[in-house]
């Protein structure tokens, strides 16, 4: 039935959104949007993996925890060209690099990394926070001459804003975080640009909108659409298991909520997180969610729930470039209304890696 069918266009800053049958958007143009968090890994499984983000991304912020940890500039530009080898020459995405501070990262080392454009600055691990945390920052404190350089020369801190005190429920790790850590760093490093990255509950979103423009937040796509229900009721699921763990109903809200906001404090950061499927469903199994293959397709379902996919594109592929002062990509993508299945997992060499979402569908396609 196209009785209702009419067609707006929507012109602005270079976007064209198509809006038809009974206003719903059945395809959706975009600028090409960027990653500003993820996760390829190394070796084979980064060799399957990153073309999902190629094909969506124009560029990506790539993790740099590794083992051994990336935790020097010639470390990250080897990665950077292995990354880069296991693509088509055609593609052009672009991974850019964070490196991983720890507590004896040398002054030197970031003093070479404000010097290279390919690498946006230093990932704080607090030490035992999460995956392969262990080399991370085991107190602050010991990095403050590092920050100080880091705010003299313009680089940017990527931080995982969660406590590691035993003490601490684990659902309000990221909001003692901000009030331990993050608001004293900011009172002591004014001009020192950081991201609260993945940024998971209510009190974090109402730090970062209340801060000064040096601080800003990605979000991921799995924030958005689940609350710890998914993960947790009828059923432990370890594919819904990630750090910072999902949160309640209301933390969702208010993740959809800023994103949804225009406020270009918040930008897209999927911290799509491969893992071995045997290291997920164990009896210890490790944090991470693998959103990669349907990343774009995710956050478009957020946008959509809130009647707000015309806010999609400056989240996904502006606020984040602007932060870091990067040229907005130029190419454009088209997403469609167009409901396709998640593989029910992917093979990689001998081993297998379970997609979130895996076999269920999925509203848009890229
Ligand atoms: O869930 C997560 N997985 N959170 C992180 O901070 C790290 C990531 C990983 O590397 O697997
Ligand atoms: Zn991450």
């Amino acid at each position: 039935m196209r009785l209702f069918k009419f067609l707006i266009m929507l012109h602005h800053g270079g976007c064209l959104a198509i809006l038809t049958e009974r206003f719903l958007m059945d395809s959706l143009i975009i600028r090409r949007p960027d990653d500003w968090h993820l996760h390829l890994r190394d070796g084979a499984m980064m060799r399957h993996v990153v073309k999902y983000s190629a094909e969506q991304f124009g560029r990506a912020l790539i993790m740099p925890n590794l083992r051994p940890p990336i935790t020097r500039v010639d470390q990250a530009l080897d990665y950077q060209a292995r990354i880069l080898e296991a693509l088509p020459a055609s593609t052009s995405f672009q991974p850019l690099m964070s490196l991983y501070l720890t507590d004896t990262t040398p002054v030197s080392e970031v003093i070479a990394a404000a010097e290279n454009p390919f690498i946006l600055g230093f990932k704080l691990y607090p030490s035992g926070a999460t995956t392969n945390s262990e080399e991370g920052v085991t107190d602050i404190e010991k990095i403050y001459g590092l920050l100080e350089t880091m705010e003299r020369l313009d680089l940017v801190l990527q931080i995982h804003g969660e406590v590691t005190d035993p003490d601490i429920d684990i659902f309000d790790r990221e909001k003692v975080f901000i009030e331990r850590e993050l608001i004293p760093l900011t009172e002591r490093f004014p001009a020192l640009r950081m991201v609260l990255e993945h940024v998971t509950t209510r009190e974090g979103v109402d730090f970062v909108r209340s801060s000064p423009d040096t601080i800003a937040a990605t979000v991921t796509a799995h924030h958005l659409l689940y609350n710890r229900n998914h993960l947790l009721a009828g059923g432990v699921r370890p594919h819904y298991y990630c750090l910072p763990v999902l949160k309640r109903q209301i933390h969702r809200q208010a993740l959809l909520q800023a994103v949804t906001s225009g406020n270009p404090k918040f930008f897209l950061g999927t911290d799509s997180a491969p893992h071995p499927r045997g290291s997920k469903e164990s009896a210890c199994g490790c944090a991470g969610c693998f959103t990669a293959p349907a990343a774009l397709a995710m956050y478009a379902q957020a946008f959509e729930s809130q009647g707000a996919l015309s806010k999609l594109e400056d989240f996904a592929s502006s606020f984040g470039a602007d932060f870091y002062r990067l040229p907005r990509n130029q190419a454009l993508i088209t997403l469609q209304r167009e409901s396709w299945k998640l593989p029910d997992v992917l093979l990689y060499d001998d081993a297998e890696i379970i997609p979130l979402n895996a076999g269920e569908t999925i509203p848009w396609k890229l």
